[in-house]
């Protein structure tokens, strides 16, 4: 490391990587265990490393029980905040903890119990959170499916999962309408060939949900419930399943354990974020992503903070001022959100007039994450805020960042485009093609260096050869992160977009599978291929290519169809996935062996050099589509 990264950073890193176990073992002790663990690393398995083999807690315990058994019962755990409802309300560590152990309860008298799975497809709602925690207290594993997506999406998520229950709400709220969920739950069921035995439905006031023979209302359950206590589980037992998307239509689903968790959520909460008991922590995100899981819910509640759940937008709900209203009126110290949301102000609102008449004074750091955080955007909100702006990266399968700058353990400078450093746990190695490790300043792959840190994913549900196929057979003894970028002479990791075919759209993963999979579905589509393009609001936009099938007119059926795929998608996947673009094209290029060249498309769509490989199969089609793709 040079010498922009000396210090308390080096010290901490350096032990992680030659002693985890020693490095691990004392970070282990800021959480609470029924046996502490005999073992730190469980290298008996590789690479199937584990971690905290042998040691059992509760992971509900440790973010809500010892808050109120060590006296923080009276502190807000958590407060609600929907403008787009109108409502407001708060729960206090005690309050919080009866409802869940009544939601456990709840669950229970449904016959869920440890290692039984529960789906959660709720919007930004308190109960969101209740039933995860609720979940977590039984030992039952929760696996929460993003509000934004569409019946086939949460099937696929229903059928690999096989919940015994789902939790549900009648509807979601956008700023433009109003989204029955009910609808898409009960689709998502008929297509799935597995069937939850009961479904729980909260009822909203802006939509009711029609009830069938196997919903249960979520008031009338929690009424009679009896609260029911915290089940003892293994570190190594699966606290939840969170599917992401990969390249192919079919999602993985990511496995977190609860020992690893806990430790690596509650180290990460202090060192790297800087957030501590009774501070206030604002993430604007959503509980159906990775950031909603560790950083609403699990990290702020572990270390006795005070988490906000935000059901809004940045803007339009009612305008550009959402954040800085919440941060003034709740006192909040730090703030986490994607760039697109910084972008969505920055858009709405370029001088930050709207900032005015809210107290900003306790705001001390705003944390940015789920995509490349564009320099423009960082100068922006530097300048407007005056205080840091810290990129951090990281992914679903992380769970926690990978390369950040560490504000509680050792603030170091911020190098715009940059998340600073590697932390603690995770061995950063840029790779080339052949697996050897590029200079500093060099791009290449970004892979870890095996084992990854605690609460990192420690295989894919059920599949532990898809998860060896996917991260682990590319560099032997590495995990491939998906991602391309380089590591200057000071250690700072620069993280310059993936390199497979999954997109990121407004701060959401996306898989190009799946909505080639819908495309594919339409009557007319012979072939089809996603592509995501550059976008300076959304950071990519997906973009479709199709080829009809033979007899079909594109001059006379074109608009037609193109409208028709357009709606086609937001109806399988989700208005997240919407297309932005769909063009008629007469042959998708591929390589001999059949394999469509997304890759270079996509070059030629944001206006570079395309990479053209020498397997491909016939040059006249790259140069057929030139006029369609080149930006003007
Ligand atoms: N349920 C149902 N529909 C949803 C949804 C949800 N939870 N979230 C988004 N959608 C819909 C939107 O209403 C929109 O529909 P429309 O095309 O009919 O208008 C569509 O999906 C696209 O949404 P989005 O890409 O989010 O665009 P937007 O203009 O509504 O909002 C941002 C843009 C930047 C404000 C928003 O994307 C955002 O806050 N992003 C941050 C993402 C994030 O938190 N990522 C996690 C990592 S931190
Ligand atoms: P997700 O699993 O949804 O969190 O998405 C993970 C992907 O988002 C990563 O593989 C990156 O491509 C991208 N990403 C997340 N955070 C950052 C960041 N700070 N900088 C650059 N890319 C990021």
């Amino acid at each position: 490391m040079g010498g922009m990264t000396d210090g308390a950073y080096a010290a901490a890193y350096e032990q992680s990587i030659s002693d985890p176990n020693a490095f691990w073992g004392a970070a282990a002790t800021g959480i609470e265990w029924m046996t502490p663990p005999p073992v730190v690393l469980d290298d008996s398995r590789p690479p199937f490393y584990r971690w905290f083999t042998g040691g059992t807690l509760n992971t509900c315990f440790n973010a809500l029980d010892r808050h109120v058994r060590d006296g923080r019962g009276d502190q807000v755990a958590l407060y609600y905040d929907s403008p787009v409802t109108g409502v407001t309300s708060s729960y206090t560590y005690a309050a919080l903890l009866a409802e869940v152990a009544r939601c456990a309860g709840a669950l229970r008298s449904l016959g869920v119990g440890k290692g039984d799975r529960v789906v959660v497809y709720m919007p930004m709602i308190p109960e969101a959170v209740i039933t995860m925690l609720a979940c977590a207290r039984l030992g039952a594993i929760h696996s929460v499916v993003f509000g934004g997506f569409a019946p086939a999406e949460l099937a696929a998520r229903i059928e690999d999962a096989t919940p015994k229950v789902i939790v549900s709400a009648s509807c979601g709220i956008e700023p433009s309408r109003v989204i029955p969920y009910k609808p898409f739950l009960d689709g998502a069921i008929e297509r799935s060939s597995h069937k939850p035995e009961r479904c729980i439905i909260l009822q909203r006031p802006q939509v009711e949900a029609e009830m069938g023979p196997c919903d249960v209302d979520w008031v009338e359950i929690m009424a009679t419930a009896e609260p029911a206590d915290c089940v003892e589980v293994a570190a190594t037992d699966p606290l939840y399943i969170l599917y992401t998307s990969g390249t192919t239509g079919r999602p993985k689903g990511i496995v977190r354990d609860n020992g690893g968790h806990a430790v690596a959520l509650t180290w990460s909460m202090s060192n790297i974020y800087g957030i501590g008991p009774g501070d206030v922590w604002f993430t604007a995100s959503d509980v159906g992503w990775v950031v909603g899981h560790s950083y609403i819910v699990y990290a702020p509640l572990l270390v006795g903070a005070t988490t906000i759940v935000y059901e809004g937008k940045p803007v339009g709900t009612p305008d550009a001022s959402a954040f800085w209203r919440i941060i003034g009126t709740y006192g909040a110290k730090a703030m986490f959100t994607a760039p697109t949301a910084y972008r969505a102000i920055k858009k709405e609102d370029p001088d930050a007039v709207l900032r005015a008449g809210h107290d900003l004074s306790g705001l001390e750091t705003v944390f940015l994450a789920g995509e490349r955080l564009d320099p423009d955007t960082y100068e922006w909100a530097s300048e407007i805020l005056g205080i840091p702006i810290v990129d951090n990266w990281w992914q679903t399968e992380t769970g926690w960042p990978i390369a950040a700058n560490l504000r509680g353990l050792d603030p170091m400078p911020i190098k715009p485009g940059s998340p600073s450093v590697s932390v603690p746990g995770y061995n950063v190695q840029v790779l080339d093609e052949m697996g050897a490790q590029v200079p500093a300043g060099v791009e290449g792959a970004i892979a870890i260096k095996l084992p990854l840190p605690p609460g990192t994913l420690p295989t894919l549900w059920q599949d532990d050869d898809r998860y060896v196929a996917s991260y682990l057979s590319v560099y032997d003894g590495y995990y491939l992160t998906g991602d391309g970028g380089l590591i200057d002479a000071d250690g700072y990791v620069y993280v310059m977009g993936r390199t497979d075919d999954v997109l990121n759209v407004a701060g959401h993963r996306l898989s190009t599978g799946s909505i080639e999979a819908a495309l594919a579905g339409h009557h007319d589509v012979a072939e089809c291929a996603v592509i995501g393009v550059a976008d300076d609001f959304k950071g990519q936009v997906p973009r479709g290519l199709v080829v009809l099938k033979a007899g079909v007119d594109a001059e006379t059926q074109g608009e037609r169809i193109r409208r028709e795929l357009i709606q086609r998608v937001r109806d399988e996947v989700g208005a997240v996935a919407s297309l932005r673009q769909v063009d008629i094209v007469a042959a998708l290029p591929k390589t001999r062996s059949g394999k469509i060249l997304r890759k270079t498309m996509r070059e030629m769509a944001d206006g570079k050099v395309p990479s053209v490989p020498g397997t491909i199969e016939d040059v006249s089609v790259l140069d057929a589509l030139q006029g369609v793709l080149r930006p003007e």
